[in-house]
């Protein structure tokens, strides 16, 4: 056979989407040996070839290779700027070759650059992972990745098949009482949520007040009220969540200075909530809850507001019309913690009016936490 140069395949094209593996043999293009290069430009989209699904596998792989790469240190090792493989390999003690299998994947999945023969930088999506990132995404990573919270996805199809929460079929609790008896995954958990409070939507969009008393229900640690009393300095807070929870809060508090104007209350907003704040915040907490149980919390919130009280809920609200990947994946990761996927803003309305509460405005931001303005009904 004389040789032509390389025959060229673009993948997807000359295999039906049943099977888009390239053909070999008689009858077709190529002959087994070719070497097949992609050609950019004439690219089908991903869902009529296997890009999609090549895709998917290929995080599931990935994601353990950014949990390596951040347990390794070297993020935090190029967060001063570039450096040779071997200084690298050097400064975190270990072998080069060996680094290099999770620094490779790093630089396609887009987190590191190679700016010249083995000089590694980070990417700007990489620098979202530095420990000083205001983000918090690295200890959101770190929630995702880590032991019980990874490992009850497992459950999922079961979840799927008999209705009960993966992290319960996992563990065997359910996440918050499963939280008050495990001190170091509490820490993980807690720690990816004070990073990554959305304060800055709540300051720029809500229209938050200056003066008077808000109650942060389900709040933590406190970071986001914190944030907001250093933002508004004649506003009071309280801090209401679970005892154990809020037993926590005080160093927080204190190292952001806002200990003296805020009072922390322990208890549970199934039973009641500190009554007669101006305005009651719950930022990510109703997302955690089924149907029933959001509407016995929302029934014990209007109990607690007086008639010129505002309850501002933020949280993620997928739009059906503008389907988003980010959401959908963070729908599925509610439904395995808390066994409740996201709502859209119209089924909150359908909650509130049964609660004797109304939706006054959405402010929507999209991919983020949007925020719910609510009222009570009149
Ligand atoms: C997903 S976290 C959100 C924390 C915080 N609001 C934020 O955005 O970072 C949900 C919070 O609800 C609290 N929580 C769970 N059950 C509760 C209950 N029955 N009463 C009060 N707070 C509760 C948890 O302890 C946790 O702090």
């Amino acid at each position: 056979m004389t040789d032509t140069g390389p025959k060229v395949s673009t993948r997807g094209r000359s295999a039906p989407p049943t099977d888009p593996r390239p053909r070999t043999g008689p009858g077709t293009d190529l002959e087994r040996g070719d070497v097949v290069v992609e050609l950019r430009g004439t690219e089908v989209p991903p869902e009529e070839d296997d890009t999609a699904l090549t895709g998917i596998v290929s995080s599931a792989m990935l994601m353990h290779a950014v949990s390596a790469l951040v347990g390794l240190g070297v993020i935090d090792a190029l967060a001063d700027g570039p450096l040779p493989l071997t200084d690298l390999a050097r400064r975190l003690q270990v072998e080069e070759d060996r680094l290099l299998i999770v620094v490779r994947p790093a630089t396609v999945a887009g987190l590191l650059r190679e700016n010249g023969p083995d000089l590694f930088t980070l990417s700007p999506s990489g620098e979202r992972l530095r420990a000083d990132d205001p983000s918090g995404l690295r200890d959101l990573f770190h929630m995702c990745t880590y032991g019980d919270f990874l490992q009850a996805w497992t459950h999922l199809e079961e979840a799927i098949r008999t209705g009960r929460t993966a992290f319960e079929l996992h563990t065997g609790r359910e996440l918050f009482g499963y939280l008050g008896d495990n001190r170091e995954e509490a820490t993980i958990f807690h720690r990816a949520m004070n990073a990554s409070a959305p304060v800055p939507a709540l300051l720029e969009r809500a229209d938050l007040p200056h003066q008077g008393t808000v109650a942060d229900l389900g709040g933590g640690e406190g970071a986001a009220l914190a944030t907001i009393l250093r933002a508004r300095p004649h506003l009071e807070g309280i801090l209401f969540d679970l005892p154990e929870v809020v037993e926590g809060a005080a160093p927080l508090l204190r190292a952001e200075g806002v200990d003296r104007r805020c009072t922390t209350v322990g208890g549970s907003f199934f039973d009641r909530v500190p009554p007669g704040a101006d305005v009651y915040l719950m930022t990510r907490v109703m997302q955690n809850w089924s149907d029933a149980d959001a509407l016995r919390i929302l029934r014990n919130v209007r109990e607690a507001m007086h008639d010129t009280s505002r309850l501002l809920i933020t949280g993620h609200l997928p739009e059906r019309e503008r389907p988003s990947r980010y959401l959908e994946a963070m729908s599925l990761s509610m439904f395995v913690l808390y066994g409740a996927p996201l709502r859209t803003s119209e089924r909150y309305e359908e909650l509130f009016h049964r609660a004797g509460l109304t939706l006054r405005a959405v402010h929507r931001v999209p991919e983020g936490e949007s925020i719910m303005d609510v009222r009570r009904a009149p």
